[in-house]
């Protein structure tokens, strides 16, 4: 990917727009809420925009986990890959 597509998004402006509606709209399906019960989710908001900014080619900074370790205690928790389609589906909307 390049940094062609970042922009094309919107560039950082609408990765932060888009990663707060997200989280909101998360935090509002009890179907996967629960999982971020302990998170602070100012840091996790950075975390995920920095992370997106990477995966869509922009200039970024991510130094988290890669996706299978940083949800892998999830996982022991109960998460799994249909819960993550509401995500995708949120995000593509914005
Ligand atoms: C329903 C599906 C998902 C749930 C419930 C979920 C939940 C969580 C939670 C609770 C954390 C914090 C873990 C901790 O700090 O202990 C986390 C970390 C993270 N998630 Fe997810 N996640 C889901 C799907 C996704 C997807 C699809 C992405 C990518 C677009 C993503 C990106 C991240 C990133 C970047 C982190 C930070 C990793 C780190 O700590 O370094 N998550 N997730």
């Amino acid at each position: 990917m390049t940094a062609a597509l970042f922009e094309k998004l919107g560039g950082e402006a609408a990765v932060d727009t888009a990663v707060d509606i997200f989280y909101r709209k998360v935090l509002a399906d009890d179907r996967i809420s629960h999982f971020f019960d302990d998170i602070d989710m100012e840091i996790q908001a950075t975390k995920q925009k920095a992370f997106l900014t990477m995966a869509f080619g922009g200039p970024n900074h991510y130094t988290g986990k890669d996706m299978r370790e940083g949800h892998a205690h999830l996982r022991a928790r109960g998460l799994d890959d249909a819960m993550s389609t509401p995500w995708w589906k949120t995000l593509r909307r914005h």
